[in-house]
């Protein structure tokens, strides 16, 4: 039901097809949570500085809090609830798992999301460039070293992958 005040918004998330009929005002992030049920994006400071709300929009990271819904109608998206693959957690939780990357969790599936984004873009990042591409993404708790560390174990077990299905 589309009228002046609403829009039908239909997008594939997390390899689901979904459509909700929304405000036309309504931000992608409250599209994810509170009309696909999808709360693991979280929501914090709404004015594009924290990180926490980014989630994958057709292969690219994007702060969903600055996205109307309708904008990225036909999407794909990927949340932090699509990073699990058939074969279990994928690198980027097992890295954040194995090297102590959250504490609060506040800020970790943004975080995840963004580095796995960075790891598709550049596959063996140095620790300025993890940090760099990382920079729109606030920890409050201020983990930052284990951060780091959680990307490069994520970084060379993608990489071990690679080289297993390549031989
Ligand atoms: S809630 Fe989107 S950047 Fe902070
Ligand atoms: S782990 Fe608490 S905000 Fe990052």
């Amino acid at each position: 039901m589309s009228d002046n005040m609403h829009v039908d918004v239909g997008v594939t998330i997390n390899g689901e097809a979904r459509s909700a009929t929304v405000e036309a005002r309504t931000l992608l992030v409250h599209y994810i949570r509170d009309h696909l049920g999808l709360t693991g994006t979280h929501w914090g400071c709404d004015t594009s500085n924290c990180g926490v709300c980014v989630v994958s929009v057709d292969g690219q990271p994007m702060k969903s809090c600055t996205v109307l819904a309708a904008m990225v109608d036909g999407s794909e998206i990927t949340t932090v609830e699509g990073l699990a693959g058939e074969e279990g957690l994928s690198p980027i939780q097992q890295g954040f798992m194995e090297c102590h990357g959250l504490q609060c969790g506040f800020c970790t599936p943004g975080m995840m999301i963004a580095a796995d984004a960075l790891l598709d873009r550049n596959p063996n990042p140095s620790e300025e460039e993890i940090r760099d591409g990382l920079s729109g993404q606030l920890c409050r708790c201020t983990g930052y070293d284990n951060i780091v560390k959680a990307v490069n174990w994520a970084a060379a077990k993608r990489q071990e992958a690679t080289e297993g299905a390549s031989s």
